[in-house]
């Protein structure tokens, strides 16, 4: 696989070496586009001895057309880091350089980017629109992270570490188009159950893991419906089609309606198990003191329904949080609801469950075998369920 590691003029600059020697490491050869600004801190010498070629920085030294045959030449193209500048560039389509130029001519290969910059330019709307037009273009973003920034102060900003974007290269050039071609539904989120029309009955999940799951599934290559509960989350991806709904029973339509021409669903929205039996389209009024009893009625099992209406060739994920006796549990819900596999989170994990950005899991398959993830990023998590489940 080869990769062109495009550098922009900032400080984080200075990483850019470490980064391609990293790459090279892994077994990727490796080409840098520079900008003049880049130039201004890490140097030419160094970056032609870490990648082994030549630097493209200069846009007519040979004839002009060199962005044409690097697009040609590389699989993917790396912008480390990336600055306001050039993200703003590639957004309103200018190419005035070697890297911009290169940029705008590198379609239908995937392009990743590692932007760095003080946190007040990070925050500017003008940055945050044009991130958001990249991504919706399908440029990947790694970072920024936050942490001690060049300036002096500290905030959002640091380019992500060359680790962790050589992480991100990988996991994109290993799953590009292994599930082209399938459609994957995902559910995410609470469910809110009505009490009047101000009140509702609700749970912590903040959706993060079924987020991170259609995207992991998207970037593998599959279009992907996600239904998801109320979550102040968004998500930028060409091939996600974002439905929102509110309660058990609209998740339940929606699923339902779209599980017969997906190629698979996993389940990981924590719906309401019981509703209010009637919702008053008022406000209600205190009781007084003697309390007030609330009747539930239960919800549809939206994952029980799919498990009953499953084909030859779908494949059903679900997910299990237990407290106790995990595995005999989430074994019995396995076969219960005719799954194929069933994603078990213990509550009695540090750092794993409702809210957090990270999550330890223990993926049960149908056939016994069995999958156990050490504490990671939901998205990694995400990324491993997708492998396991969708191989
Ligand atoms: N689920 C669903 N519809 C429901 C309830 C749950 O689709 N009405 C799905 C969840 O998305 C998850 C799985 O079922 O994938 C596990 O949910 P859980 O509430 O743990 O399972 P239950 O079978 O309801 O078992 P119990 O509440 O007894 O643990």
């Amino acid at each position: 696989m080869r990769i062109v590691v495009g550098i922009t003029g900032g400080i984080a600059a200075y990483k850019a070496p470490e980064l391609v020697r990293l790459l090279v490491k892994a077994g990727y050869e490796v080409r840098c586009a520079a900008t003049e600004h880049a130039l201004e801190f890490v140097t030419r010498v160094t970056l032609e001895t870490v990648s082994g070629a030549p630097l493209y920085h200069d846009l007519f030294a040979s004839g002009g057309t060199e962005h044409i045959s690097l697009k040609d030449w590389g699989d993917m193209l790396v912008v480390a880091p990336a600055t306001a500048n050039i993200i703003g560039k590639v957004a309103s389509g200018i190419a005035d350089d070697a890297l911009s130029t290169l940029l705008l001519a590198f379609s239908g290969k995937p392009v990743v980017m590692a932007p760095a910059m003080n946190s007040l330019m990070w925050a500017h709307p003008a940055v945050q629109r044009n991130i958001a037009t990249l991504k919706s273009w399908g440029i990947r973003m790694v970072g920024p992270a936050e942490g001690e920034l060049a300036c002096g102060t500290s905030g959002v900003g640091r380019m992500a570490e060359p680790e962790e974007i050589v992480r991100s290269v990988a996991t994109l050039l290993q799953h590009t188009g292994t599930l082209a071609g399938q459609r994957w539904l995902v559910t995410a989120g609470p469910t809110y159950e009505r009490i009047d029309s101000v009140r509702f009955i609700g749970n912590y999940s903040s959706g993060k893991m079924g987020f991170a799951l259609a995207e992991a599934l998207a970037e593998a290559g599959a279009e992907v419906a996600l239904v998801s509960g109320p979550t102040s989350l968004t998500i930028d991806h060409p091939r996600v089609t974002l439905t929102r709904v509110e309660s058990a029973r609209e998740m339940y339509a929606a699923a339902t309606s779209l599980f017969p021409q997906c190629r698979g669903a996993i389940l990981s929205a924590a719906v309401a198990d019981y509703r209010p039996a009637t919702a008053a389209d008022h406000k209600l009024k205190k009781q007084g003191d003697e309390g007030m009893t609330l009747q539930l009625v239960q919800n549809p099992d939206i994952l029980a329904t799919l498990g009953g209406m499953k084909q030859a060739g779908q494949t059903l994920v679900g997910f299990a949080l237990e407290t106790d006796h995990e595995l005999e549990n989430a074994q019995g819900k396995l076969q219960r609801k005719n799954l194929d596999y069933i994603v078990l989170n213990s509550l009695r994990d540090k750092g794993a469950g409702f809210g957090v950005d990270t999550n330890k899991v223990t993926i049960l398959a149908r056939d016994g075998r069995r999958e156990e993830s050490p504490l990671m990023s939901k998205r990694e998590v995400a990324e491993l369920i997708v492998k396991t489940v969708a191989p």
